[in-house]
């Protein structure tokens, strides 16, 4: 296989301009403020990063909701600090993707404008409307509490109109070819500002064609294959990353046959069983869900992260697992959102290092490539007196200097966490760069290693079989080396007994402590692990032990 597929082994980091670094002090961040943390990045060792929606919005949703797709909005700059932004990290060998989204728009973009005008407007069938009230006006919200309706009278077109997520987000209408040129344009436009590929938001919404009545919806994956050709196109290397929260059976239809579809998709459905493993130590429902998301085809893969710009979303769970899981990481009503979720950070619901690493450790160490949400390399907080998802929103804590050296300005986009034990004063990149065991520092060394291990992002992957219930053993194996991971995630050290049928004084070299493991007279390891305990082990070909899925 080729060097080419860098997205196997990529690191990303995703952020928010809006909350990462303000440098012109008008309180929001921009992306002057983002160049000059680029080095921040490369040191840590990221070699991609994910930037959520920057362009021209009323910002009503976190900039989910665009108003012009071809710009930068001006709280983050111009035009011109994007690509010197896009300069600099290219200099650092970082590459950038951004968001493609093109589900809905916002309902101040010059097309919706035009299309509720009149019934004769040329953008009217860019959306998509009903003359009559639909019978399920009020069904397939995907915020039910705080979004009342997927179908909305406009007084000025007469007629309804279809928004699977708020009211102020019209869906595009799919269907309609003019509709699929323009997004084929914003594309186009942003691979020549030197993008490496997109984020695309709320695919599976963007390949239905919502009309008026209930019926079960049609996805048009055909789609995906004919935005993808056109993205390979015009750049060979680019990729799409689709956020698209669906039942195992159903991904494959993504990646598409023989990996024609999208890229990479997040794994929403390990998520969930991570955060389940991870509540009450038992691991059968992870392990069944790292079976059931193989991997078909070796160009796709999955990017596993812990959390994001959104909730905590348990949807997949039985409501027997997610009630475990809210009991233990959001047991209060007011960490809950939507009755499926919990709008906390990482390290308020772990509470706990050793479980942080653990749960890094995990995910870095599936089959797929990582993602981190920014802040948590640092064991940020969340402000739960926030609205809905803002809580996990809070500006990056760069020092315990004023504003957490985000800002110079008084008033924010959204306040810093400034009390508490999360409050920046504590928890800041300054004071952890200079604490030899910091938070920050364990992740660095987790990402060189993570580097290092193309085995994972490349390789055949087994789970072990392990006579323990709270300990996961995973196996990658990859051009005549083998990797062994091991998770316990039991708050008691458990020892496990491996028989990995290697000649006798065979062995295990721990790749995160000066150690290693030699094979007693049985040919047996003895490896122990800690309470929440995590290990690394790169062995030799160990191929006659791997099964193929
Ligand atoms: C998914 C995004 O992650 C979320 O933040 C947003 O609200 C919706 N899509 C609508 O764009």
């Amino acid at each position: 296989m080729t060097e080419d597929l860098w997205y196997k082994n990529a690191i990303i980091y995703s952020l928010d301009l809006e909350t990462f670094m303000d440098f012109d002090g008008d309180g929001v961040g921009d992306f002057q403020g983002l160049t000059r943390r680029l080095d921040y990045l490369h040191a840590m060792g990221v070699d991609t990063v994910w930037l959520a929606p920057f362009q021209p919005t009323p910002n009503k949703d976190n900039g989910y909701d665009i108003k012009d797709y071809y710009g930068v909005d001006q709280r983050h700059g111009s035009s011109g600090n994007f690509v010197e932004f896009m300069h600099q990290a290219k200099k650092r060998g970082i590459k950038v993707i951004i968001d493609l989204v093109v589900n809905h728009t916002s309902d101040e973009h010059p097309w919706f404008k035009d299309s509720r005008s009149s019934k004769d407007a040329k953008h009217r069938d860019w959306y998509v409307w009903s003359d009559k009230k639909p019978s399920d006006w009020n069904e397939g919200m995907v915020f039910p509490g705080v979004q009342e309706a997927t179908w909305t009278y406009d007084k000025k077109a007469k007629a309804w109109y279809f928004h699977r997520f708020y009211e102020f987000q019209p869906d595009l209408n799919m269907d309609n070819p003019e509709v699929r040129a323009e997004i084929n344009r914003i594309v186009g436009f942003w691979l020549e500002m030197g993008v490496a590929g997109f984020r695309v938001d709320a695919v599976p919404f963007m390949l239905e064609t919502p009309a008026p009545g209930p019926k079960n919806p049609v996805y048009k994956f055909s789609y995906l294959r004919d935005l993808r050709r056109f993205l390979q196109w015009r750049r060979g290397d680019a990729i799409l990353l689709g956020e698209a929260n669906v039942l195992p059976e159903e991904t494959k239809k993504y990646f598409g046959e023989e990996g024609s579809g999208i890229h990479l998709m997040f794994n929403f459905y390990v998520n969930q069983y991570m955060f389940y493993a991870l509540a009450t130590s038992d691991i059968e429902p992870l392990k069944e869900a790292l079976e059931a998301t193989r991997i078909q085809f070796p160009t796709s893969q999955w990017a596993h992260f812990l959390r994001n710009h959104d909730e905590l979303d348990l949807g997949r769970l039985t409501e027997e697992q997610r009630q475990k899981v809210f009991a233990r990481f959001g047991p209060d009503e007011n960490m809950q959102l939507y009755d499926r979720g919990i709008r906390r950070r990482l390290s308020t619901m772990l509470g706990n290092r050793q479980q942080s690493e653990l749960a890094y450790s995990l995910m870095f160490s599936l089959p797929g490539t990582p993602v981190i949400r920014y802040g948590d390399e640092i064991g940020m907080g969340d402000d739960l007196s926030l609205k809905e998802r803002d809580a996990v929103r809070t500006p990056m804590q760069w020092s315990d200097d004023k504003q957490a050296g985000f800002s110079e300005a008084d008033k924010l986009i959204h306040p810093i966490i400034d009390k508490g034990p999360y409050a920046y004063h504590h928890v800041n990149v300054e004071t952890q760069r200079r604490i030899p065991d910091s938070l920050l520092n364990w992740m660095t060394t987790l990402i060189r290693l993570r580097q290092e291990c193309t085995e994972i992002g490349w390789g055949d992957w087994q789970i072990l079989e392990i006579n323990n219930p709270h300990i996961l053993g995973m196996h990658y194996m990859w051009q005549g080396s083998s990797l062994l991971i091991f998770h316990n995630f039991d708050e008691k050290a458990h020892e496990i007994v491996l028989d990995l049928e290697q000649e006798t004084k065979g062995k295990l070299i721990d790749l995160m402590q000066n150690e290693e493991s030699i094979a007693d007279e049985e040919g047996q390891h003895h490896i122990t692990l800690p309470a929440y305990g995590y290990r690394w082990f790169r062995a030799g070909d160990l191929s006659h032990i791997m099964q193929k899925g």
